[in-house]
């Protein structure tokens, strides 16, 4: 009993965490770049790129001259590039961070934030990451989600 109570008490930090990183982008197409925990130490090349739906695919796109620049999205994109349209499903990208970024449709539903976050934590494959690494909440925390959401639905 005290392990369960435990594990609802890190998903309900969870929780809040993720709606605090969630950072809305302001320019343009409605996108938004998520600050997905899970991914806090998860690197990716500069360049990485992943469209995770087809449709996506040409919408990032070398930031021309005088096209603002848009510092919440730059935090999820290699330098120059920008969004010139709403995304219809996940896309993971590098930064000039080092690390793996989500970005998606702007969205304050926690489900849709999680999965655009989870999507890119399987592309970037940060489980595998983690090996040899102390931190190991973020699989658990995955794994624990799944688990609390398949049951409340
Ligand atoms: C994103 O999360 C990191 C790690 O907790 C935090 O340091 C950073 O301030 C967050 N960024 C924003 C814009 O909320
Ligand atoms: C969030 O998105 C999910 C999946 O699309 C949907 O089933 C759910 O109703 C949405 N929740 C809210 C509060 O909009």
């Amino acid at each position: 009993m005290g392990v369960l109570r435990i594990g609802f008490l890190n998903l309900f930090i969870y929780f809040c965490c993720v709606f605090l990183y969630s950072v809305p982008n302001v320019s343009g197409q409605n996108n938004m770049c998520f600050n997905c925990t899970d991914l806090i130490d998860c690197r990716a090349s500069k360049h990485y790129l992943k469209y995770g739906y087809k449709e996506d695919k040409g919408k990032v796109v070398p930031r021309k001259p005088g096209d603002a620049s848009d510092p919440l999205m730059d935090k999820c994109l290699d330098d120059g590039y920008t969004i010139k349209e709403t995304l219809k499903g996940t896309v993971c990208s590098g930064s000039s961070d080092g690390f793996c970024h989500a970005i998606g449709e702007a969205t304050t539903n926690f489900s849709i934030s999680y999965t655009h976050c989870g999507n890119c934590y399987i592309e970037c494959d940060c489980y595998n990451q983690e090996n040899g690494n102390d931190r190991r909440e973020g699989p658990i925390i995955l794994t624990m989600f799944l688990a609390a959401f398949y049951t409340l639905i």
